[in-house]
């Protein structure tokens, strides 16, 4: 009976979530890191599983309370996150909310790094990471069903986000507008756009509690069996 009772939209459905940053060491104390809070991935996660749905979330280094009724995976490096998604599969839908670095430190050392007097300061070599969601997106048999990123754009938003949409091979892209004027990081708002193949859809500037409510909606509306 509690089972009945706790049955949401999503009941039955398996999500994936990544959020917040990934931290990239340069050595032991020193890491290349963005000011991603982690606030829209864990209110995703949040929402989807108050629909019912079996939520995993990976999350890079946040001052945020694990979600309660979601299993919180903690990682650090955008590697750690990949590992951690695949490690997860199979998943009806992922939604990649995180700010991977692109690039991690290739040439970052076991010790401290320490300067000299009169040494020149050292050079940090960085090499690409890998995409996430368009891992994800091109996983073959074991795609979840709804691949969802995010773009984070500080002008053109609406331009470099259908780009992603066709360049990462996602079903949907909730493009958001992160230039600094509009308070987007670390902030409780967020004004964004939903796009998919069939169109472009601009949500009013709402919370982030509200865009992950909207969005856990529209992801109940796709799954559904017949929803397309
Ligand atoms: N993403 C990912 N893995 C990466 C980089 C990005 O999973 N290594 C995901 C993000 O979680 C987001 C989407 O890809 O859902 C878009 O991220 P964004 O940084 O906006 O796009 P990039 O492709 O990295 O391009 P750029 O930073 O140059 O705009
Ligand atoms: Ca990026």
């Amino acid at each position: 009976i509690e089972g009945l009772l706790a049955k949401g939209p999503l009941a039955g459905i398996k999500a994936l979530v990544t959020s917040g940053p990934t931290f990239e060491p340069i050595d032991p104390v020193r890491f290349i890191g963005n000011r991603s809070s982690g606030k829209q991935g864990h209110a995703i996660a949040t929402a989807l599983a108050r629909l019912g749905a079996d939520v995993t979330l990976i999350t890079g280094p946040v001052r945020l309370a694990d979600p309660s009724g979601v299993r919180t995976i903690h990682v650090e490096t955008a590697r750690e996150m990949l590992g951690a998604a695949l490690g997860n599969l199979p998943a009806d839908v992922a939604v990649c909310a995180a700010a991977v670095a692109d690039w991690t430190v290739s040439n970052a050392s076991k010790e401290k790094r320490k300067k000299y007097p009169g040494a020149p300061p050292p050079a940090i070599e960085l090499a690409a990471n890998p995409d996430i969601l368009a891992t994800l997106s091109e996983a073959g048999s074991a795609r979840p069903r709804l691949v969802i990123g995010f773009a984070a754009e500080t002008e053109k938003v609406l331009e470099h986000a259908k780009a992603k949409l066709a360049r990462k091979g996602c079903d949907w892209i909730v493009a958001n507008d992160v230039s600094p004027a509009t308070g987007t990081f670390g902030g409780d708002f967020n004004s964004v756009h939903l796009i998919s193949a069939s169109g472009t859809e601009d949500w009013p500037r709402i919370a982030k509690a509200d865009v992950a409510e909207r969005l856990a909606w529209r992801i109940a509306d796709f799954l559904k069996p017949g929803g397309a």
